[in-house]
């Protein structure tokens, strides 16, 4: 962070004035340090959404929303998509540089000891309904981990920091995994260690006790982009819920349990399985300018799912990555005869979207999730557990921004102010004189 120069800020009605450091990054819009304001001048700034402040410094992720670049450690998303692997990604995103072979070894090694979740965490998932929603089950153990693993929650000392890492990074397929299986009365798989990080995942949701199960080496190279393009996306409301929760020196875990929750938004991690309703929904080709027009009117809450970005205000570059993939699968899979018609409509509604006028000035173009739950659907996953896979994915990159944040010397609780416009001071009022 280098200082270039400052910016005055002065209030008119008193004509007071203070000089306000800006600072560059490596890359990306400057930022005012606003420090001073309240103690010099006595005003709060107020930016409802956050969408112009920066909260933190952080040296993991880089988005470009106007060019629709995306960066982890400064690695283009496009070079690790074509090649790297989902678990390279995680130490990349946890210690910054891409390991070399020992590194490498030893990463995977860690992971491989802690795929296993104690059987009492499968004894508390049976305490579940068997219809509840899947991410409701994430939140509720993802925050139970703590009562399991105690052994390594002093979150000021590295190796356990380290250590819970590791454990998030391990853990969350094999919970996803038994989330499903529960929820469709199967039982549970354990992990195999000598498969793939990807590979394990999918004979854990998909594997049954009585069979062998070889995985498609075609499915798998789809999750695993879906895996690494998920991993991280800077300071997004889920990313930003865990560094809050942190920020208290709450335990990792029920940090990781606040992300889950907040990504099960629709306008957040919920948008590839509201894609997918829509996408159903819409049913025709023919039937789209009806809902175009109804993504255009105000009076009308139907939004396009799977449209528009905070950040990227240009293609999302992930959502290029992902479509072609799409492409590529259903080609592959027998799914993709299925399937086939809600691609077509995707494709149909991008194509009428991008050249109308309402979204063009907004800029509003496919995101990542405009085609990541047509993958999903090819892949078999069922559509209530799309938002689970999301988190199963975005794990490492929580857990990075955690463990980044925990190790700044300057780190103090997160407390937003507020423009309080409620009632003035007054009395309270017995019952008697009330009206
Ligand atoms: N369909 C129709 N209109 C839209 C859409 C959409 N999907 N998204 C934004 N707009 C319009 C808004 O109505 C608004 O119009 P106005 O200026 O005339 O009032 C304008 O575009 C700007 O929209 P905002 O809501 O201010 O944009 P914001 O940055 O706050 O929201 C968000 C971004 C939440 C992603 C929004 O575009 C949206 O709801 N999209 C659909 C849900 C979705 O796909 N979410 C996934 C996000 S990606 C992820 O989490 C991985």
């Amino acid at each position: 962070m280098v200082k270039q120069h400052t910016v005055t800020i002065t209030d008119n009605a008193s004509g007071k004035s203070i000089e306000c450091p800006v600072y560059e990054g490596t890359h990306g819009h400057p930022v005012i340090d606003i420090h001073g304001v309240t103690k010099e001048l006595g005003f709060f700034t107020h930016d409802p959404g956050y969408a112009t402040t920066s909260s933190c410094s952080s040296t993991i992720t880089y988005i470009d929303g106007e060019k629709g670049e995306l960066l982890y450690r400064g690695y283009p998303i496009e070079q690790l998509a074509e090649k790297s692997s989902y678990l390279e990604v995680c130490y990349l995103l946890l210690y910054g540089e891409l390991p070399n072979a020992e590194q490498w070894e030893d990463f995977k090694n860690f992971v491989k000891r802690h795929t296993m979740v104690h059987e009492g965490i499968r004894r508390f998932l049976a305490g579940y309904r068997p219809d509840a929603h899947p991410m409701g089950i994430l939140v509720g153990t993802v925050g139970a981990l703590s009562t399991f693993y105690h052994d390594a929650l002093d979150v000021h000392d590295p190796d356990h920091r380290n250590f819970s890492a590791i454990r998030v990074i391990a853990k969350m397929p094999s919970i996803a995994a038994d989330a499903y299986k529960y929820s469709i009365g199967q039982p549970f798989m354990y992990p195999i260690n000598s498969l793939g990080f990807v590979e394990n995942f999918l004979q854990m949701m998909f594997a049954v006790r009585a069979e062998p199960y070889v995985p498609n080496p075609v499915a798998v190279r789809a999750l695993e982009l879906m895996m690494i393009l998920h991993a991280d996306h800077e300071q997004n409301a889920s990313t930003s819920t865990v560094r809050l929760a942190g920020s208290s020196g709450a335990n990792p875990f029920a940090c990781i349990a606040a992300g889950c929750a907040t990504l099960w938004g629709p306008a957040h991690g919920g948008a590839n399985e509201a894609v997918i309703n829509m996408l159903q929904h819409i049913g025709d080709p023919k039937t789209i300018p009806k809902y175009i027009e109804r993504a255009k009117d105000k009076d009308d809450p139907f939004r396009l799912m799977g449209f528009g970005h905070r950040v990227y205000k240009n293609y999302d570059p992930r959502a290029a990555l992902i479509r072609q993939a799409c492409h590529d699968l259903l080609n592959d899979l027998d799914s993709g005869g299925s399937l086939g018609p809600l691609f077509d409509i995707a494709r149909t509604l991008e194509s009428i979207a991008l050249k109308d006028d309402y979204f063009i000035e907004r800029n509003l173009y496919p995101n990542v999730d405009f085609y990541s739950g047509i993958i999903l659907s090819a892949l078999g996953i069922p559509l209530n557990m799309f938002t689970v896979m999301f988190a199963m994915a975005r794990s490492v990159g929580w857990i990075s921004q955690w463990t980044e944040m925990m190790e700044d010397k300057d780190l103090r609780i997160g407390r937003p102010q507020q423009l309080y416009v409620g009632a003035a001071r007054r009395d309270y009022v017995d019952m008697s004189g009330r009206k």
